[in-house]
């Protein structure tokens, strides 16, 4: 029997609270069972906020697909505490599934003094993980950071399959090392795409320097990895719609949306994430992706 047929037929998928509707989304598509996890052994939690797991079917034997985002940072614990647990009772293999990898962007030492966050976090994520799959990471580079066998599965497939139909002649990135998801996305689309040229002043302002782009009429789709305090892409659109885009999009596969980010974002007319993160934007699903990625 190959690997796939076996794995279809005993796998349990387990989710963590930061994953549960994309969990149960990737259960559906892989024709698995979720496994349910108590999140609370009082009513409302440890009254010091501490973490707390329990699986509440068996898992002995089993292969798991674990899923869990690492944001906030509580549920970087729960993580660790799901992976014990599941190690603990018995199951015999654990593919994790982080749909968005936080400390991602900490992938190298921009200062001396500094950690690489990336690298600390998949060191430990990487205890009770036989494989690990992340989806559209900011630099895919960190995956050799796992001494497990380590894979990205992009999220744009997600977001063009939302903006399919919806009118959109080009996709831009907001800066060049996004180029690659404009293109993935503009190609899907059959859209022309391209890329702006932004400085990052600080954590949370942006410049974006002027570009010759033929917009004037037409719909932009500005697609990311990850919006955070949205200062990217409002910065963008505003420069867009100077330059007289008809409809601005903001699309990403992570909303992460810090503090008044969705407000900052009225500057365009949709905001659209992927459920690797939940918010009022989310809009699309990458379990497909997942689940092929899986099977
Ligand atoms: C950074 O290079 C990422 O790809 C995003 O562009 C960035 O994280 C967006 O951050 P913000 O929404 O705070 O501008």
């Amino acid at each position: 029997m190959n690997r796939s047929a076996t794995f279809r037929k005993t796998v349990r998928v387990v989710a963590g609270s930061a994953s549960l509707l994309l969990g149960k989304e990737l259960a559906t598509a892989l024709k698995a069972d979720l496994v349910p996890v108590a999140f609370e052994k009082h009513p409302g939690g440890f009254p010091d906020g501490e973490r707390y797991v329990r699986l509440t079917a068996p898992v002995k034997g089993q292969e798991v697909v674990l899923i869990q985002s690492t944001f906030p940072d509580t549920k970087i614990v729960e993580l660790f505490l799901l992976q014990d647990a599941l190690a603990d009772e018995g199951a015999r293999r654990i593919d994790l599934v982080i749909p968005y990898f936080g400390y991602g962007r900490q992938d190298k030492k921009f200062e001396a003094g500094e950690p690489i966050s990336a690298r600390a976090l998949a060191h430990r994520l990487q205890v009770h993980a036989d494989r690990v799959l992340t989806v559209s990471v900011h630099n895919p580079e960190v995956l050799r950071f796992f001494d497990v066998p380590a894979e990205d599965v992009s999220g744009m497939p997600a977001v063009a399959r939302y903006l399919k139909g919806r009118g959109v002649d080009i996709v831009l990135a907001p800066d060049a090392n996004a180029q690659r998801f404009a293109r993935e996305v503009g190609q899907s689309l059959g859209a022309d795409w391209d890329f702006l040229e932004k400085k990052r002043l600080d954590s949370f302002s942006v410049e974006m320097k002027p570009k010759a782009l033929d917009v004037r009429g037409r719909s932009v789709a500005i697609v990311d990895d990850v919006i955070s305090t949205g200062a990217t892409i409002a910065t963008a659109a505003r420069m867009l719609r100077d330059q007289g885009a008809s409809h601005v999009v903001a699309a990403c596969v992570h909303g992460l949306f810090a503090s008044d980010a969705l407000q900052r974002l009225q500057a365009c007319d949709e905001v659209v994430a992927t459920d690797t993160l939940l918010s009022p934007a989310t809009k699309a699903s990458v379990a497909p992706e997942l689940a092929a990625a899986l099977a």
